[in-house]
Formats: structure tokens, sequence, C-alpha cells
């Protein structure tokens, strides 16, 4: 079951600029690119450091800015023989950004 969370508005993202955001406990690096948005981890696979919103951006990839590792935008596959980055499904509403989360269940 899917479970679209809103992040925000697409015209409150700079375009070709990462922004970072934290709900529900998942860090998420957000990339508006010729008005499309891609939302992928901001932590990268490599040594799990949480800038890939300060990433190099060209095209539809980002680059980490700590040791060079890349990634498609779209897909989230790494572009540099290593491993992926989480990729999560997007839709847009009435302007608005929403990310499909994983759910947090609470084990008491
Ligand atoms: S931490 Fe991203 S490439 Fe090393």
């Amino acid at each position: 079951m899917k479970n679209f969370v809103r992040i925000c508005k697409v015209a409150d993202l700079p375009e070709k600029k990462g922004v970072r955001f934290e709900i529900n406990d998942e860090d998420l690096a957000v990339f508006k690119v010729d008005n499309e948005i891609f939302v992928i981890s901001n932590v990268c696979p490599h040594n799990r450091v949480a800038l890939i919103y300060q990433g190099y951006l060209c095209n539809e990839s980002v680059t980490c800015p700590i040791h060079g590792w890349k990634f498609d935008l779209r897909s989230g596959n790494t572009l540099s023989n290593q491993s992926n980055i989480r990729k999560y499904e997007t839709k847009i509403i009435d302007g608005e950004i929403f990310a499909n989360l994983p759910r947090k269940f609470l084990n008491w």
C-alpha cells in the first residue's frame, strides 16, 4: 500500500539546487530540474553522509560532494558502478509534491 506524504509546493523549490527535508524519519534530497521533481535519499550509500542535497547537478544526475559517487535522479541507479541510492516515487497534486515514503509501525 502506498503512503504518499506531502513534501512542499513545487513553486517553493529553486531550480537545479537540492533542498533537504526530514519527514517521517526519512532524510530526503529534493531536486527540481527543468520543472521536473526528483526525490531521492539524502544519505549517500557510500559513507552514509547526509549531503546529497548539496551534490553537483548535471542534467538528470547528482554527484555526491564527498567522494564523487554519481547517481541518476530518475532511477536512483549508480552511474559510477557503486551502490544505488534510494529513489522515492513522487506525484504532483495542485502544485504540491508528494513522495511515497515507507510507513512506520511501532512494535511495543
Ligand atoms: S560519502 Fe558520498 S561518495 Fe563518499
